[in-house]
């Protein structure tokens, strides 16, 4: 009798065993049985295939322009990062060949702003400018993230160009305003902008326009380096330094100090960084820490680790208050000087 039992679990095990194993090996099995299949918002970038959206660049034949030169360009600027991603400077690029380059690929671009509160006011420049100066000819949808949607100021806006409220809750602290901003970019991407957006970018609305912000800005992960720190040495950057946050860059690391006011790239890109941000930072909260300068912490944290692909130069976000400097040749888009007292809910 036991013998018979000995026998039988022998060969239950020689037939379970393999077949265990085989499951556990084989992922096509694995997945058919354990694991659900991961539903991505992005199945029309397989349509479109992106990735020539962003590297073949095809002008059209014919098309004059200035001789370009690897002899003489601008000097008194780095115009290249050391993973020689460009860094966009005044004089470093051709607007007129980089719209024709993607005046043929039909591209649509998503802007989105913060308007909570008190910061509804600043809405009406910031659109009018960007109506002349922002992808101007391009399909440009604005998307702003306000707790007053029935506030949204009249502008007239080109053909092709839209604009959509995107209601969010009102916040007692700006911190928590800011802090949710990568969460609500995240929800609005694979919610609506994967089904016709190719590039995102996201600004701050208490800011204007002053010239051309186009297509020389396009890139897969864009970052902008911040007006206040780029001449200074890594060191004084504000980076948040205590470890225990996920936003943390060790002294000596970090590239640039970059804006949390304006950052953008491929629709993809820019939802992983959005994900990332968001996730590192209720983590942190669940921690009970919150980084030095919230999302733009986590920005500057996991631009440190993804480097963008493109770089844009304080042109592309000055502070209105600050002097210019002689290599800043043009300013494209600054932010307004403001008192906190009357627009933030809390100091
Ligand atoms: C350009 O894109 C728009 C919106 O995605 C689409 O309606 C239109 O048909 C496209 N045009 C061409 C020529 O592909």
């Amino acid at each position: 009798m036991q013998l018979v039992n000995k026998i039988l679990l022998v060969s239950l095990l020689l037939v379970v065993l393999p077949l265990v194993l085989y499951y556990y090996f084989f992922p096509t099995f694995r997945d058919l049985f354990f694991e659900q299949k991961e539903i991505t918002p992005f199945s029309r970038y397989a349509e479109r295939n992106i990735l020539s959206q962003e590297f073949h660049l095809v002008a059209p034949d014919h098309l004059k322009y200035n001789q370009p030169s690897i002899v003489s360009g601008r000097t008194d600027v780095v115009t290249v990062t050391p993973w020689l991603a460009p860094v966009v400077w005044e004089g470093t690029f051709d607007p007129v060949l980089f719209d024709s380059i993607y005046k043929q690929k039909n591209i649509t671009i998503a802007a989105t702003v913060f308007a909570v509160g008190k910061y509804i006011m600043f809405l009406k420049e910031f659109l009018e400018t960007a109506e002349k100066h922002f992808f101007v000819g391009f399909r440009v949808h604005v998307f702003v993230f306000t707790d007053r949607p029935n506030e949204l100021p009249q502008v007239k806006m080109a053909a092709g160009r839209q604009l959509t409220a995107y209601p969010v809750p009102s916040s007692k602290r700006w911190q928590e305003i800011s802090a949710r901003r990568m969460e609500f970019i995240q929800e609005l991407i694979e919610k609506e902008l994967h089904k016709y957006a190719d590039y995102i970018f996201c600004l701050d609305v208490d800011s204007r326009f002053h010239s051309r912000w186009g297509t020389e800005s396009l890139g897969g992960l864009v970052a902008v380096v911040h007006p206040g720190y780029y001449r200074a040495d890594r060191s004084e950057f504000p980076y948040e330094r205590r470890p225990e946050s996920r936003a943390y860059v060790a002294p000596g690391e970090g590239d640039f100090y970059y804006c949390g006011g304006a950052f953008g790239g491929l629709l993809q890109e820019v939802h992983q960084l959005a994900k990332t941000c968001h996730s590192n930072f209720k983590a942190d909260a669940t921690d009970g820490i919150e980084a030095a300068w919230q999302e733009e912490s986590h920005l500057n944290r996991y631009m440190w680790i993804n480097k963008p692909s493109k770089v844009l130069s304080p042109e592309y976000l000055w502070q209105d208050f600050k002097n210019i400097n002689p290599e800043v040749k043009i300013i494209r888009f600054s932010g307004v000087i403001k008192n906190y007292a009357a627009i933030r809910p809390n100091v």
